[in-house]
């Protein structure tokens, strides 16, 4: 099988994995019920991950063994196939399912075995924003003042012309203060920071900067989903206690200052599949309609710069 052919197989592989998982979770939109919107999301795509030709890792999933039963991370699915890494979250807005609101998705990166950064369940410091501006335009190390003005002078615009995505968190309170010192607006979302990156390569969100504070995790998926469609990120790991750097150690990180950026998140090419739970601003929410079920995914494959957008629809 040519490298084409086979990214193709996978790219269609990878789509139906957070279909099956997004139309799981659906089930529980709205319900107030976190916990069962995203155990029937990661029963769902553990189940469709094992029924894959793929020989597969979980090196971004649901905790670490001992805390999570199902897509630890180490835990191996698939039937034997391709060695892959796998990054992924059945359930990116658990309390957006619940409370039934916006930008609640199933997502999914793959990329060949040993390529993707391990990252430990800590936070991270974020910062990202489209393709299309000289390297370097952002920098986790300048303010967010400085980095809308760098980003507004790239963009040949006035620094009130920029849109930031902040996390609505008090911890960001000097982060939107900054962005609104110059002018700029912020967009604030309560949840689903993986959504909040990938605005950013949409011009039709109006998003162009995403800055904040969120899971490690989430930075690699994200990372993932830039590294198909252009665009710049950077992330340093965030450390509340002694706990948090041993996590890190056993998944083999020692330098617990480093910026990464995402060529270093995600080291070689990668596919990525998102799929809609609840409506937002790049997919359509999970509908059903005259006895079908209608899903609206997006999958990306770095290699060749494919975006792809699918609707399936299916008898329920
Ligand atoms: P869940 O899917 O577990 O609900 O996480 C959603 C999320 O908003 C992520 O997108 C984000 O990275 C993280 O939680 C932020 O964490 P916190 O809610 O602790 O600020």
């Amino acid at each position: 099988m040519s490298t084409e052919q086979l990214d193709s197989a996978l790219v269609l592989d990878a789509v139906r994995v957070t279909e099956i998982a997004a139309i799981a979770a659906s089930t529980l939109v709205g319900r107030g019920d976190e916990k069962a919107a995203d155990q029937a999301a990661v029963d769902a795509m553990r189940t469709a991950l094992n029924a894959l030709s793929i020989d597969g890792e979980i090196v971004i999933g649901e905790g670490e063994r001992d805390e999570a039963p199902m897509l630890y991370i180490g835990e191996k699915v698939g039937r034997g196939g391709a060695a892959i890494d796998i990054a992924l979250d059945p359930l990116e807005g658990t309390t957006l399912t619940a409370k039934a609101m916006a930008n609640a998705l199933a997502v999914m990166a793959w990329a060949p075995k040993g390529t993707l950064l391990n990252a430990p369940d800590t936070y991270m410091d974020k910062i990202a924003c489209g393709p299309g501006y000289p390297a370097g335009v952002i920098d986790l190390d300048r303010s967010p003042a400085d980095n809308v003005r760098a980003l507004a002078a790239a963009k040949g615009v006035a620094a009130e012309e920029i849109t930031v995505c902040v996390l609505d968190r008090p911890r960001h309170a000097e982060i939107i203060a900054s962005i609104r010192s110059v002018g700029a607006r912020v967009n604030l979302i309560t949840d689903g920071d993986v959504a909040g990156v990938m605005h950013t390569a949409d011009p039709a969100t109006g998003i162009d900067l995403y800055v904040g504070q969120g899971g490690a995790p989430e930075g690699v998926l994200a990372c993932a989903a830039l590294k198909c469609v252009g665009g710049q990120f950077q992330g340093r790991l965030v450390f509340r206690n002694a706990d948090e750097k041993e996590r890190a150690r056993r998944v083999g990180i020692t330098d617990f200052d480093k910026k990464y950026d995402l060529h270093e998140m995600v080291r070689a090419d990668a596919i990525f599949a998102a799929t809609g739970v609840t409506k937002g601003a790049l997919l359509d929410g999970i509908r059903r309609e005259g006895g079908h079920i209608v899903t609206h995914s997006l999958v990306m494959s770095s290699s060749t710069r494919t975006v792809r957008e699918v609707r399936m629809r299916r008898p329920a």
